[in-house]
């Protein structure tokens, strides 16, 4: 059985203030427990490490490069991530591959950076919604995850994140169905390829995941978390979203 994973995506926001909030996040109890993870900006990761230690919450950063040291002015390598005491690291999201030009080959590469350091890869893919139109979603995904995803892939070094473009930010969801149908897709090649490893890896979803959401997306067999952007800045909204993982 996978265990579920709420993870919360900070990206640009937060500041010292905020890291209250990673006392205050409460891991229900019970078999169905989630990981709980947060993904402040790089310069709070230490604080943040420090600031959730004796709590149910673990860390994770946004980006890292491929290298893992060099002259590479205002980049972070996975190594200086798990030198903060992170355990996690965001790779791909659509917002790194649209402002920085990130390829599935980049991609790739920071993937394996990552399992170089010991760190849980959480690969973002998804869509664009011309390409949703097109009716082009699976074979998009199909050919993000194969390009993307390097061989030797677990159920312990990584985590993928289907986030279709067009919602993350928006407010819109797709269907449910569609939200299956994909997962189900991306299951499917995983298992194709990691055979028992491929069953273990967490799907997550994310895109304009809240409260008054997350337990209708948790019915689906293969969506075993979320991806949270706007929604983990508050604690009263990432732990309605946490509970109801709990309850699935
Ligand atoms: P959102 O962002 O929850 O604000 O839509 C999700 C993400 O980008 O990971």
């Amino acid at each position: 059985m996978r265990r579920t994973l709420a993870a919360g995506n900070w990206k640009m926001n937060g500041d010292a203030a905020m890291l209250d909030a990673l006392q205050q996040l409460q891991a229900p109890g019970g078999d169905n427990a989630p990981d709980i993870l947060i993904c402040p900006p790089s310069t709070l990761l230490l604080q943040a490490v420090a600031a959730s230690e004796n709590s149910p919450v673990r860390i994770g950063g946004q980006d890292c490069h491929t290298a893992a040291s060099g002259a590479h002015t205002g980049d972070v390598s996975a190594a200086m991530i798990k030198a903060t005491g992170a355990s996690a690291v965001l790779v791909g999201h659509s917002e790194r591959r649209a402002d920085h030009g990130e390829t599935n080959s980049d991609v790739r590469a920071k993937v394996e950076a990552a399992w170089g350091a010991d760190l849980l890869a959480i690969l973002c893919i998804g869509e664009s919604e011309a390409e949703r139109m097109g009716d082009d979603t699976l074979d998009i995904i199909a050919a993000q995850l194969e390009a993307s995803l390097p061989d030797g892939a677990t159920g312990t070094n990584t985590v993928i994140a289907y986030e279709p473009i067009w919602a993350i930010g928006t407010g819109r969801v797709p269907t449910l169905e569609q939200i299956v149908e994909t997962h189900d897709m991306i299951r499917a090649r995983l298992e194709a390829r990691f055979a028992t490893q491929g069953a273990a890896i967490r799907i997550l979803y994310g895109g304009s995941v809240k409260p008054s959401n997350a337990a209708e997306i948790f019915t689906a067999e293969n969506v075993d978390g979320a991806l949270v952007g706007g929604a983990s800045l508050k604690v009263a909204d990432i732990q309605p979203i946490i509970d109801a993982l709990a309850a699935s």
